[in-house]
């Protein structure tokens, strides 16, 4: 059968792509490892995997390792701001087939991940829960072929708990997000220094002495915290939850209401997950040149329709830069539309972090294959041996050896001794 040609912006884009691609490879040494051991065994020979992940050179090489493991694979960007039109242009002419480009409209978004689920995928890798939702919905045809599947982020997870507790589940789903490889390393890290980096490259403003109030203070929260306290800034961060609220006290960040932080803040981040987190009053109440930005998965935390219903006018004033005059002659600066920052405004997580989490997405696809039949329609943990594997590994990529209990010891800790 005749592959499906690819749905990108331009194909001639494809040698800068391609540079992006060979750069992070060169920085990925467990996806390394993987690719070298899937090239000859070719676990997915004749597979189908059909993705939808932010299309940038990490996610071009996660594919083609998977393509190299012998699937056919489609891919799509999850989010019409994070598709990098050279690297897809880059990753069609590898052989894989791509549904995406930047800036698509919400009815493209959806024609490209349609043509994505078409593919008829045995196994699907998903981010944020679209393609899992649009294969319960409008293509349930392909329904019952599907294996598997692995889910990357907090978003896509509470999406598929409540479909899972609802019994609306229909194949298992790893919860590659919730594996400690992951959410230490890529949600704290990955998230604390790609939103920086999507800010201060978008902004070019200093963030040293600025009052920075991070909204929501989970995973990402703390790392994006944290890396505003290293650069400098005065931090405050809100909170729903008790226990996080407390937590972000003691490791030393002011905690308030946002209606208390509006008045204070300089930069605003936005990490909860949730909807309307910023809204009217909180803009009304905030000062001159306030930038804000949102790192969460969906564009609803920092209200644009509020925003737009207060401006008088908006102009892009720098590029990924939003100014909404208010009616007083105060400026609000949106980042890349209110959509994640890091992706939108960046490249996403540091290379090295996402060699930690697609190489468990890689494994836990692997795992879903040997398992066969015998998984439940179920949210299911990463295996430990598969997070363990990971964490060898990369000790061994940096050269860090660790010490190992002795048999002595084994029995202490068992309580034989
Ligand atoms: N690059 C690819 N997927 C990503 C994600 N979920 N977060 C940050 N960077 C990424």
């Amino acid at each position: 059968m005749t592959q499906p040609a690819s749905m990108i912006k331009d194909q001639a884009l494809a040698p800068g792509g391609r540079l992006k691609i060979d750069w992070v490879k060169q920085h990925m040494p467990l996806l390394e490892q993987i690719n070298e051991e899937f090239r000859k065994s070719k676990p997915f020979a004749g597979m189908n995997i059909a993705i939808c992940l932010h299309l940038e050179a990490k996610t071009a090489y996660l594919a083609q390792v998977l393509h190299n493991a012998g699937a056919n694979v489609a891919i799509s960007g999850s989010n019409p701001l994070s598709t990098q039109d050279d690297v897809a242009a880059a990753l069609a002419e590898s052989g894989v087939i791509v549904n995406a480009w930047h800036g698509c409209t919400p009815q493209e978004y959806d024609k490209l991940l349609q043509a994505t689920a078409g593919i008829g995928p045995d196994f699907v890798i998903d981010d944020g829960g679209d393609l899992v939702h649009l294969l319960h919905n409008d293509l349930k045809k392909h329904l019952p072929k599907i294996k598997g599947g692995c889910e990357e982020t907090t978003t896509g997870l509470h999406r598929l708990r409540g479909m899972a507790a609802r019994n609306e589940l229909r194949f298992p789903m790893i919860a590659v997000n919730d594996a400690y490889c992951k959410y230490l390393f890529d949600n704290r890290y990955g998230t604390g220094q790609s939103t920086w980096d999507g800010i201060m490259r978008t902004t070019n403003l200093v963030v040293a002495g600025k009052t920075v109030v991070v909204a929501g203070y989970g995973w990402c929260g703390r790392g994006v915290a944290m890396r505003a306290k290293g650069l400098g800034a005065n931090v405050i961060v809100t909170e729903v939850d008790p226990i996080k609220a407390l937590e972000a006290g003691m490791d030393g960040f002011r905690v308030m209401p946002m209606q208390e932080a509006a008045r204070r803040g300089q930069i605003f981040v936005t990490l909860t997950g949730c909807n309307d987190v910023i809204t009217k009053e909180h803009f009304l109440v905030m000062q001159d040149g306030a930038v804000l930005a949102n790192a969460g998965h969906f564009d609803v935390e920092i209200s644009k329709p509020d925003l737009a219903a207060l401006a008088t006018d908006v102009k892009e004033v720098r590029a990924n830069i939003e100014e909404y005059m208010m009616e007083d002659g105060r400026r609000l600066y949106l980042l890349g539309e209110g959509r994640l920052v890091n992706l939108a405004c960046a490249d996403g997580h540091p290379v090295e972090i996402m060699d930690l989490s697609f190489a468990i997405q890689a494994l836990s696809l692997e795992y879903l294959l040997k398992a066969g039949e015998t998984l439940a329609d179920e949210v299911i943990e990463v295996p430990k041996q598969v997070d363990n594997w990971v964490a060898r590994l990369k000790l061994k990529a940096d050269g860090v050896e660790i010490d190992t209990l002795s048999e002595a010891q084994v029995k202490y800790m068992n309580g034989i001794a």
